[in-house]
């Protein structure tokens, strides 16, 4: 029946002594994180799942997992170990690798499950950790106290107290191996930030959300997003984050999106054990399938009805296999649209699956979110939620900041266009967080002035309507021309920002009637909010003369003819506001600093008419546009200009601060590498440009920030900055 051969893939190579416990970032989107954990047993990719092995009861064998799954890690039971003789001896002389066959990590559990399941376990604190200890586990289970949903406050909290006190002696048994800190508080968003607050105090290695199981069971999706959402930020980021006892395929986008990292079940096994077969999107009964669901390699030469005639055993291996399968391949597309930027996207149409995940999803994307700036369509849905939940909720304060924590870790702007899927789109993180930048970054440039929007069709605007827009600006210095994109009111100068300018989706989106109280909001949230506006339908057969039309109504003066002299300087005027504009965004700069920075700018420009380098008053390149989505990048004259400059840090373009023993490196232009970062700026995320200071203030280098400041004092492994210029060639 095998369809593999052992000892066909390499056993792994232990990662170098000292890197054994660290998680390092490969590639993140938002929370969402690929990562790699070092352990004795090679270094494990994640988000991944490790199958719960029975050592008891084996229906696929742990080295077929690896041999032929190329399944990195799994768990098992250290108390059943313990429990029965046979097992202890084998494993106390040999080894828990020699004991299960499986040369990849090993993670071990405690015993905690087993007393939630049976009352009580009659092994000790400390006993249980040493026992792990010593049969060599790469990631060992503190003994946790288990929380249920029907448990009083009262018992949660005492079990959180009792789990958190637990947590010195266990490390001290534990020595040098790694253990896990699980986080318990059962449906209390108060205590499980205590319990969170508490174990992260610790030098634990992974925090598993423990107490989940009944929650999971019992499909209260939305309760399983409020634990992870009041646990994961509480927790440090350079700590992989495991979600106890969750194998669902149908769970993983949302919670990869929430900072899961690992996950770990029995249900490939328990599900094929009474025929039932995960997918992606729900679980089926053998009982009812014609065809399979999806078609997994194991089941590709048979058919339903060939497996529900074969004898039980066979069947179940077959249906785990299945099980293992689809998770396997759940995991490797969630890994894929973490490095595609699109892991939101997919727990949005996962949450289509099951009425409860759409519950929690819709939680998520619009309760915590309340004070976000809405747009038309997620306003209907902050409005509906609204009413549905309490505004009065005691942890509403917390969800903001919760909600906080998703937004402020997106990069934006990022590539590609934003694919336009219903009204869910408008309230994607990442929308939010380009809108929250714009509102808090821009300001107009003058004081007054009348406001003209374009609105009615999509972008590129510039090939679009950009002479008239010059031809108008040469009329009207002080116009400020906005367009309207299903997402929000943005400056011209933005028409060729990411995601506003790349909104995927159908005509009708920007052919909308523009409902004027909601234009009237975003000009305030731009600082516009006394401005007369008139509006230019970009559909309009001639839009010259809708454009006249709406400047003369504003009381203003019509375009200039299309051959008036000096439009050349007109834009090459706008070509700066534009450059000023970009850097209030990317660079955070006020106003008039950006203004001193980009000084009388001259341009060069591509055959396609689109500015390549900007170049400041004395000649320098300063900056370049990033191509493809609006953004702008720093040149090395640039930052050595900014930094001259002495600008206050919260007025100022990200920095980060690295030790003397890195300067040598960045300063040559390698990148900042986590572990040799003193001090990171507020401000940083990932996406924004930072400069890269030496322990002494001085400017060494500039590049990309890979991570938000938090992580960049936190992370022990990986690449803070990728650096796009070293300032300090060494000589
Ligand atoms: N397995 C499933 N849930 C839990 C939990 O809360 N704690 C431990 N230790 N193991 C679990």
């Amino acid at each position: 029946m095998a369809a593999w051969r052992e000892g066909t893939r390499e056993d792994p190579g232990a990662a170098r002594e000292a890197h054994v416990g660290r998680f390092e970032v490969k590639a993140r989107d938002g929370r969402a994180r690929v990562g790699a954990l070092s352990t004795a047993h090679g270094v494990v990719t994640t988000p991944t799942l490790l199958p719960v092995i029975n050592p008891n009861l084996r229906t696929i064998e742990p080295r077929e997992m690896w041999d032929k799954y190329g399944i990195e890690m799994l768990i098992t039971n250290s108390y059943i170990i313990w429990k029965h003789e046979r097992l202890r001896e084998h494993a106390l002389e040999h080894g828990v690798h020699h004991l299960l066959d499986y040369p990849g990590a090993i993670m071990t559990d405690s015993g905690t499950f087993q007393a939630y399941v049976y009352g009580d376990v009659e092994v000790g604190v400390e006993e249980i950790v040493t026992f792990q200890r010593d049969i060599g586990v790469d990631v060992a289970t503190m003994l946790d106290v288990f929380t249920r949903p029907d448990m009083t406050r009262d018992e949660v909290h005492e079990a959180v107290v009792e789990t958190t006190q637990r947590a010195e002696a266990s490390l001290a048994a534990a020595g040098s191996t790694m253990l896990n800190g699980p986080i318990q508080g059962g449906l209390h968003p108060d205590l499980r930030r205590m319990s969170a607050r508490g174990m992260a105090a610790h030098p634990f290695s992974v925090h598993p959300i423990g107490g989940i199981v009944p929650v999971m069971e019992q499909q209260r999706y939305a309760d399983l997003a409020r634990v992870m959402l009041a646990s994961a930020p509480e927790l440090p980021p350079d700590r992989p984050v495991h979600m106890f006892g969750c194998g669902h395929p149908m769970l993983f986008p949302m919670l990869i999106a929430l900072g899961a990292d690992l996950f770990d079940s029995a249900a490939y096994a328990l599900f094929a054990r009474d025929g039932r077969l995960l997918t992606p999107t729900g679980t089926v009964h053998l009982a009812d399938l014609r065809e399979w669901p999806v078609l997994m390699p194991c089941v590709a030469a048979l058919t339903p009805e060939t497996v529900r005639k074969m004898e039980d055993d066979e069947r179940m291996v077959v249906l785990s296999r299945f099980n293992l399968e689809v998770t396997l391949a759940e995991l490797a597309a969630c890994r894929q649209a973490v490095h595609e930027g699109r892991i939101w996207e997919r727990a949005e149409r996962r949450s289509h699956a099951h009425p409860a995940l759409r519950e929690a999803f819709l939680w998520l994307s619009t309760s915590p979110a309340r004070g976000t700036a809405p747009i038309p369509a997620a306003e209907h849905l902050l409005m509906s939620d609204r009413a549905a939940a309490s505004d009065t909720s005691p942890d509403r304060g917390h969800w903001e900041s919760a909600w906080d924590w998703v937004v402020g870790a997106q990069n934006t702007p990022g590539q590609g266009a934003l694919r336009w899927a219903g009204e869910d789109t408008f309230v994607r993180p990442a929308v939010v967080a380009s809108r929250r930048r714009l509102h808090r970054a821009w300001r107009p440039a003058s004081e007054d002035g009348a406001v003209v929007i374009l609105h009615g069709a999509p972008g590129p605007w510039r090939d679009r309507v950009g002479t008239h827009v010059t031809r108008a600006y040469a009329a009207n210095p002080d116009l400020e021309v906005l367009v309207l994109s299903p997402i929000g009111l943005v400056p011209w100068s933005f028409e060729d920002l990411q995601p506003f300018a790349h909104v995927e989706g159908p005509e009708w989106l920007w052919r909308r009637p523009v409902d004027h109280a909601w234009v009237r909001r975003e000009m305030a949230r731009l600082h516009l909010g006394h401005r007369h506006f008139v509006t230019v339908n970009l559909r309009a057969e001639s839009v010259g003369e809708a454009f006249d039309a709406a400047l003369l109504d504003a009381g203003l003066q019509p375009r200039v003819a299309p051959n008036q002299e000096g439009l050349a300087d007109v834009e090459l005027v706008l070509l700066r506001a534009q450059a000023v504009d970009k850097s209030m965004l990317e660079l955070n700069l006020e106003r008039s600093v950006a203004t001193e920075f980009v000084g009388s700018a001259t341009f060069v420009m591509s055959s396609t008419g689109r500015v390549r380098n900007v170049r400041d008053s004395r000649g320098r390149h300063i900056l370049s546009p990033r191509l493809g989505n609006g953004g702008l990048s720093l040149t090395d004259e640039g930052a050595l200009v900014l930094h001259a400059l002495g600008l206050e840090e919260d007025a100022a373009p990200a920095t980060v601060t690295v030790s003397e023993d890195a300067v040598p490196f960045v300063g040559a232009g390698r990148n900042v590498m986590h572990g040799f970062i003193l001090h990171a700026s507020t401000q940083l995320r990932p996406g924004i440009t930072c400069l890269v200071l030496g322990p002494t203030g001085d400017l060494i280098a500039h590049g990309v920030a890979q991570c938000t400041s938090e992580e960049a004092l936190a992370m022990r492994k990986g690449i803070a900055v990728r650096v796009r210029g070293g300032l300090q060639p060494s000589s």
